[in-house]
């Protein structure tokens, strides 16, 4: 395993990418020479993860735990290098070809999570299920509230978070490791959470599958985790669930598309072994170093409940019990 070292693959254009303006200008020039060291227990090697993938030893001995994978929309954004506006089927080919090599490095009872739009999520669950026989265990929607503007249609504001567990053996789920404090307690006051035997400790819950919260929304502007030079960063709480909940500590976890560096940066501060693939030099560059810096925000479940209502005042029932709440 080629653990804490930065390897250089070259880096093909796709074949079917087509040539277009981009809305900036590229900023990269000619791939400098690797000079990042990644710290001990962190891979991050640079080219097309197509090209990439085949040629590691753990991709090729399905030895992953945990997949996690934010590939380009194909939505026309100018990154540093890759070009995102191929031709439908190119795009879907690409899809296809990255999600196949995944599938391969998954170890049997691995989750493989994928941050899609509405563009592709029909088309990859279609995939995933009919053809490699993966069971969608949760589809959940990553919800943010500072989407694109629109005037003809209503406004994105979600992404999908597919959740895929590769059948042969038991997935890790870490349930203890994400709860958060359900609405019944913390919102309406509701006493019988405090007496549920779900197993679940009294007033918690698990998440639901709608994500949104302090913390949940898109990383722009003057947000604290901001890296200047990538526009499509993941916030850290969000790969902190996915990797509490679906790994263990020393488990071997791979982002196939590393960008700013989220998952390595959350992977390797929970003592995952990590793996990263990022076609752009410069961006390889960033994340190893943010790697190295390490979060910006707490990576423990939330102490806060997610509930968007208010707090509700409890009534009086004729019998005396005051376990209903006031509507608002
Ligand atoms: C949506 S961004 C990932 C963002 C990341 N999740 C984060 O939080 O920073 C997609 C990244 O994939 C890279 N990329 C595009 N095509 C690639 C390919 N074929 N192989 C590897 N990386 C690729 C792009 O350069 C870009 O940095």
């Amino acid at each position: 395993m080629i653990l804490g070292a930065l390897a250089r693959t070259s880096p093909p254009r796709y074949a079917g990418a087509v040539t277009r303006v981009p809305s900036r200008p590229k900023r990269s020039k000619a791939p400098g020479p690797a000079a990042l060291n990644p710290p001990e227990g962190v891979a991050v090697h640079v080219g097309d993860c197509r090209q990439v993938l085949p040629t590691l030893p753990e991709v090729k001995a399905a030895a992953f735990d945990l997949i996690f994978a934010d590939p380009p929309f194909n939505w026309n954004r100018a990154y540093d290098q890759w070009d995102d506006a191929l031709p439908e089927d190119d795009y879907l080919r690409f899809t296809y070809d990255w999600i196949d090599l995944c599938h391969g490095a998954l170890k049997p009872g691995g989750s493989f999570w994928i941050n899609i739009p509405d563009d592709w999520a029909a088309e990859i669950v279609v995939h995933l299920k009919r053809t490699r026989s993966m069971t969608l265990q949760n589809w959940c929607v990553w919800h943010y509230r500072f989407g694109q503007n629109a005037t003809g249609r209503f406004i994105n504001s979600k992404v999908h978070a597919l959740y895929f567990i590769k059948p042969g053996a038991k997935h890790t789920w870490n349930a203890a490791e994400i709860l958060e404090p359900s609405d019944r307690l913390s919102i309406y006051g509701d006493p019988r959470t405090l007496e549920k035997r779900d197993g679940m400790p009294p007033g918690h819950r698990l998440p639901m599958d709608v994500w949104y919260g302090k913390y949940w929304g898109r990383v722009q502007g003057n947000n604290k985790e901001r890296r200047g030079y990538h526009d499509n960063q993941l916030p850290e709480v969000y790969l902190a669930r996915v990797i509490r909940a679906c790994s263990n500590p020393g488990d071997l976890v791979l982002d196939p598309f590393l960008g700013s560096g989220t998952t390595g940066v959350v992977a390797h501060n929970l003592k995952r072994r990590f793996v990263g693939v990022e076609f752009s030099i410069e961006n390889a560059k960033r994340a190893v170093d943010r790697i190295i810096k390490g979060p910006v925000r707490s990576l423990d479940a939330p102490a806060e409940s997610s509930a968007i209502f208010p707090k509700r005042r409890a009534i009086k029932r004729p019998g005396g019990s005051s376990t209903d709440a006031e509507e608002t």
